[in-house]
């Protein structure tokens, strides 16, 4: 196994609210190693955003410590990359514009970042697409911009919470596909969130499953059915089974 990378050492989060104190996780203690593809899994409304961000440092936790590569995480950082269901692309930028975004500001020249950019438009299947707006795309492609912009910071660490949760069936399946390929090319550490069990069979290196609020991990899965994953693989069928029947039912 590769060497530990996130480290989440006894976190909590309570947040205060004017209607009094708000548990959302309740003891988490969980490593991630480089280049791991773990999924937290868990019922809705479970604290799974809250865990991810924390992990992310867009929250503070309440106690305990998140450390990446041992420096402890309290903010948000470049070499931390997020995408979320509905990914806020700037709708006035093109694809193009989009992806080179971080590398612009971080005030890369034009040439390299437009290659760097290319490069990643590539390889999530957008070539022809670099002067397109969002708005002209489909929900599928906007979240390929968003996985491109992601990756054209070269982040250590890549965090998607529900990516493709409001995506329809088909569509969802093609990204999953994708995302393996782009990830087997590129690797990657990736915490990806979703409460879809056969979506964190089909990915996950491991499994977290997490309990309902205030959510700690009830227990982890380690996956090494081979890749590409089919869904009505026997073996895959019977983690899906073992798995449904631990995770708690969502209040
Ligand atoms: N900023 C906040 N202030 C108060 N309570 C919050 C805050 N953020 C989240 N919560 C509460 O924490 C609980 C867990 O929320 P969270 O969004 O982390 O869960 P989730 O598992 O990601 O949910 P979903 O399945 O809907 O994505 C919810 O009850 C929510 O109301
Ligand atoms: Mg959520």
């Amino acid at each position: 196994m590769n060497r530990e990378m996130i480290v989440c050492d006894n976190v909590s989060k309570t947040f205060e609210t004017s209607r009094g104190n708000v548990d959302v996780i309740g003891n988490v203690s969980l490593t991630v190693h480089e280049n791991e593809l773990l999924v937290l899994f868990g019922p809705g409304q479970c604290g799974k955003s809250t865990l991810l961000n924390c992990m992310s440092g867009l929250e503070t936790v309440t106690s305990g410590s998140v450390t990446i590569n041992g420096k402890v995480i309290d903010s948000p950082g470049p070499d931390r990359g997020v995408v979320y269901q509905r990914t806020a692309l700037f709708p006035w930028l093109t694809v193009m514009g989009n992806v080179e975004y971080g590398p612009k500001v971080r005030g890369m020249s034009k040439s390299e970042r437009r290659e760097k950019a290319q490069y990643y438009i590539n390889l999530v299947g957008l070539e022809g697409f670099e002067d397109s707006y969002p708005n002209q795309l489909s929900g599928g492609m906007q979240q390929r911009v968003g996985i491109a912009r992601a990756y054209c910071n070269e982040p250590d660490v890549l965090f998607m919470d529900e990516p493709f949760g409001h995506l329809d069936a088909q569509t969802r399946y093609l990204m999953q596909e994708d995302l393996i390929r782009i990830w087997e090319k590129e690797k990657r550490t990736v915490v990806f969130v979703t409460n879809n069990i056969e979506e964190a069979i089909y990915l996950a290196d491991r499994i977290a499953v997490l309990t309902n609020c205030p959510t700690s991990v009830k227990t982890e899965y380690g996956i090494s059915l081979g890749r590409p994953r089919n869904y009505v693989d026997p073996e895959f069928l019977r983690l899906r089974e073992e798995i449904s029947s631990v995770v708690d039912k969502a209040l």
